[in-house]
This record gives C-alpha cells, sequence and structure tokens, in this order.
C-alpha cells in the first residue's frame, strides 16, 4: 500500500467519509470577513441549504410512498420534514444575536446584491406542494374517502388522517420558519428595505400565510361549521 509522502496528512474514516476538509474549506477565512460575525451568517446560510435539500429528498419519498400506499411510512417522513423545518425555525434565534451595526459591514462588503429569496433550497421547497399533494389525493381516492369524512370521521382511515397530520405539521413548520425570519429581518434591518425585485421587506409577512397544503385548511372550519359553533 502507498504511504504518505513527508507530511502529508492521512485522513482518518470520518473525514473521508464526511469530507470535513471540502466542508470546512467552504467558509471564508477570517482575515477576508468583514466582520467576525460573517462566519456565523455564512454557516447560518450553508446549513439551511443543506437541510432544505434534505426536506426536499424526504418529501420526494413521501410523494412515492404515498403512491404506494405507504401511509404510515409517509407520515413518519413528513414528521421527519417537520422536525428539521423546527431546527431552522429555533436556529434563527442563533442569527438575532447578530448586531444590525455588523450585519451591514457583512451586507455592504461581502452580501452584495445576494439575497435569501436567490436561496436555491428554500426556492425548491416553494415546489413540493403539488407532488406531495397530487400523491395524496390519489392515495385518499383509493380509500375511497372524502376530505369531509376523513376531518369528521379521522378513525375510519387513520393511517390516511396520520398523513394529513403529517402534512399540516410540514405547512405549520415553514410557516414558523417564515414568521421567525420575518421577526428576525424586522430587528435586524427593518421591513423598509428594497428586495432586488424593488418589493419592501415588509411584504414577507405574506409568504407566512403561504400553505403547501391549503384544502387540508379549509377543512378545519368546514367541520367546525357542520357542529355548529354558535355560542
Ligand atoms: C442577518 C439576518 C438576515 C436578514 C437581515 C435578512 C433579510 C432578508 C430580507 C430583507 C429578505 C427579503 C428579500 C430581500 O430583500 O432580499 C430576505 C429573504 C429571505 N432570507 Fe433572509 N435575512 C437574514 C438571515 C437569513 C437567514 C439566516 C436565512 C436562512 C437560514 C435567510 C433566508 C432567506 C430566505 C429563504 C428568504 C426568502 C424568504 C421568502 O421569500 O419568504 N435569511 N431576508
Amino acid at each position: 500500500m502507498a504511504q504518505p509522502e513527508g507530511n502529508e496528512k492521512v485522513l482518518t474514516d470520518y473525514e473521508k467519509y464526511i469530507r470535513t476538509e471540502e466542508l470546512l474549506a467552504l467558509q471564508k477565512p477570517p482575515e477576508a470577513c468583514a466582520d467576525p460575525d460573517e462566519l456565523l451568517f455564512q454557516v447560518m446560510h450553508q446549513v439551511m441549504e443543506l437541510w432544505m435539500k434534505t426536506m426536499f429528498h424526504e418529501t420526494e419519498r413521501v410523494a412515492g410512498l404515498l403512491g404506494q400506499d405507504e401511509l404510515g411510512q409517509a407520515a413518519h417522513h413528513l414528521r421527519r420534514t417537520a422536525k428539521i423545518e423546527k431546527l431552522l425555525a429555533d436556529q434563527l434565534a442563533i442569527m438575532e444575536t447578530m448586531a444590525p451595526a455588523d450585519y451591514h459591514k457583512v451586507r455592504l462588503q461581502s452580501l452584495g446584491r445576494g439575497s435569501g429569496q436567490q436561496s436555491p433550497g428554500f426556492n425548491r421547497m416553494l415546489t413540493i406542494g403539488e407532488p406531495v399533494w397530487s400523491a395524496f389525493e390519489k392515495a385518499r381516492e383509493r380509500a375511497g374517502v372524502d376530505l369531509v369524512t376523513l376531518f369528521a370521521k379521522p378513525r375510519v382511515h387513520w393511517d390516511l388522517w396520520l398523513v394529513v397530520q403529517g402534512m399540516m405539521e410540514v405547512d405549520e413548520g415553514f410557516q414558523a420558519w417564515r414568521f421567525h425570519h420575518y421577526e428576525m429581518v424586522k430587528r435586524i434591518i427593518g421591513l423598509e428595505v428594497k428586495s432586488l425585485k424593488d418589493v419592501p421587506a415588509s411584504q414577507l409577512r405574506y409568504g407566512i400565510d403561504e400553505a403547501f397544503f391549503p384544502e387540508l385548511w379549509k377543512q378545519v372550519p368546514v367541520l367546525t361549521r357542520s357542529t355548529r359553533p354558535e355560542y
């Protein structure tokens, strides 16, 4: 077996598998940073891209599992996706520890015209609604139950109901991320700043109400109305 020459570093199996050398070279060196907090800023975004990639993969699995009527497994992967969303929303609290004045140094010197709206992971996640919904609708039709009945009698098609719960958790998790991000933007740069598309940051609030699966949310008041909720 070839031996390393001179000072050549021998990588451990861990380093080779995780590819730590490449991974840890993806951040700017301290001397190139506009501010010492820039490492945090860059890592926060890189981590988000990795988790968005993972979530997209999970939701592709969900669509495939629904196609095979593997409802329990589909619900499991929806739950996993929602947990990643929660982690992403919670981690924004770390970003909020950055002083606005330090953020502006990074924005002006390093970020340039870069914007979170250009995030490939986020934009890919915005496309998951249609494939998951259409796979769910086909599974629901095969089960021979309509949405109104599914909400009124969840125990009759319990596994399908757990899938519904998972889909609503994914919606809630994504909206929670968008809400936290909105609050963070308010705190660090304010809501007047204009995006690349000349839209003020205050518009981010409309994203908070967007759902991947709006038809499910419509069923909640339908059921409530059917119980004659007048007090
Ligand atoms: C210093 C903290 C941050 C500030 C001040 C900030 C600011 C903004 C602003 C003003 C926008 C609106 C579009 C634009 O003007 O570019 C935006 C969008 C976005 N940002 Fe941030 N951001 C921050 C941190 C983050 C972090 C840590 C992430 C990811 C982990 C992120 C991901 C995104 C995404 C995905 C969008 C698009 C959101 C949507 O369209 O609903 N941002 N950000």
